[in-house]
């Protein structure tokens, strides 16, 4: 049987990730993989974390199954954090899921599950793994403009434009706040406007939010998520905690699925579950219970809101200095948009032969589409990329 199996094609970042442990300059910068570092380097464990792990270790009894759609505690943890009250808890069905990753799987499932026929639009660029998680579920996909190559801001107009071709019972995809990859993000206004045609044409919302304290502040990054949850009839909306909670590796994201009509929450859940048991029956529940725990006492929780504000400072002190140096070396205000995307990533917006010069020439690594990971930067390189960055002629 295994010699009907094709080589799959090889994941660009982690091949990005191969070529740079390879590289033997000393002066190479790592800006491809989607991780946040500190200026160390380091993916730290946050102290929250760290406290909530000997909490559960000292006080945990049983490693027994949980629920189907993980414990309760933390989807309503989770349903807080990212709503607030503007939904009401009848309204909301959820499971844990393994990471945002997971959440936008049992998502996708579930639209096809519901309305084969739906189509779901994505931005173009969005995320890689929604294109390739779709395209695998053989769900329709169509792409909506979204990024504007000259102001490296969102082409509204042409967003708008080319959503207006979505039937009802099509879907929209949106990023909740630091859109991956381009760091540009909606204002308030224009996430109205996109409601409002959502409304208009009977299309259903999907959000997902993997990068929430990271752009403008905890409460602030849901602003968009919080207006469409609470002013559509239907609405899905994936989280992961794998950037915020820093617990990549524990695989820890949540799938809502909220609906107008309260009567509908009860079969909506029982489908979520149903989508669980089918996958990976329980979802996994160490991140889960760390996330609950730190969410649900008051000085944890307040301890981690300090250190995810510090990390969300620092990249926007990383962003300012990027900005400012490379205005200093070319003399122009052209990229003044790295300090106006939120987030860990930045589009540069430059052809991909320049980005191979940065990696040949300078040793620098970013994603092909010349997405870079903010957080890889440090007060060290930012010099060192904004020469190469002019150098090359972006
Ligand atoms: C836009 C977006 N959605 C979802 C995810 C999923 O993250 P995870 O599955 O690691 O929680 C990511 C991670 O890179 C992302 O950038």
């Amino acid at each position: 049987m295994y010699e009907h199996l094709k080589q799959q094609p090889a994941d660009k970042i982690l091949a990005l990730i191969q070529m740079y442990g390879e590289d033997p300059r000393d002066q190479k910068i790592d800006l491809g993989v989607g991780v946040y570092k500190n200026a160390e380097g380091v993916t730290p464990v946050m102290r929250a974390v760290k406290a909530a792990e000997q909490r559960i270790w000292e006080t945990q009894d049983s490693k027994a199954y949980t629920g189907l759609a993980g414990d309760p505690a933390y989807s309503d943890a989770m349903i807080g954090l990212i709503l607030g009250t503007v939904v009401p808890r009848g309204n909301i069905a959820a499971v844990a899921t393994p990471g945002g990753t997971g959440a936008c799987r049992q998502a996708f499932e579930l639209i096809r599950m519901a309305n084969p026929s739906a189509r779901v639009f994505v931005s173009n660029p969005t995320w890689p793994n929604h294109l390739s998680i779709l395209n695998y579920l053989g769900i329709e996909t169509v792409l909506y403009r979204y990024f504007d190559s000259e102001s490296r801001g969102v082409d509204f107009d042409g967003m708008m434009e080319d959503l207006k071709a979505a039937q009802a019972g099509d879907v929209v995809l949106l990023h909740g706040c630091c859109h991956n990859p381009t760091g540009a993000n909606l204002n308030l206004v224009q996430w109205q406007e996109v409601i409002n045609l959502i409304n208009e044409r009977g299309l259903i919302a999907m959000i997902d939010i993997a990068y929430q304290g990271f752009g403008d502040g905890l409460e602030e990054d849901t602003q968009g998520v919080r207006l469409v949850a609470s002013s559509v009839k239907e609405c899905l909306i994936a989280a992961s905690c794998s950037k915020n909670f820093g617990v990549y590796r524990e695989r820890t994201g949540l799938l809502m699925a909220i609906t107008a009509d309260a009567g509908q929450t009860a079969v909506l859940q029982g489908n979520l579950a149903f989508l669980n048991r089918q996958n990976y029956s329980f979802p996994p529940d160490h991140g889960a219970r760390v996330v609950t725990t730190i969410l649900t006492d008051d000085a944890l929780r307040a301890d981690w809101m300090n250190e995810l504000e510090e990390i969300r400072l620092s990249m926007l002190g990383l962003r300012q200095q990027l900005a400012d140096e490379l205005q200093r070396l070319s003399g122009s205000d052209r990229f003044g948009f790295i300090a106006e995307h939120r987030g860990m990533f930045s589009r540069l917006g430059a052809a991909p032969e320049l980005v191979e010069k940065l990696r040949a020439d300078h040793g620098i690594y970013m994603v092909g589409d010349s997405r870079l990971n903010i957080a890889g930067l440090n007060a060290k390189t930012i010099p060192i990329l904004a020469n190469a960055i002019v150098e090359v002629g972006i």
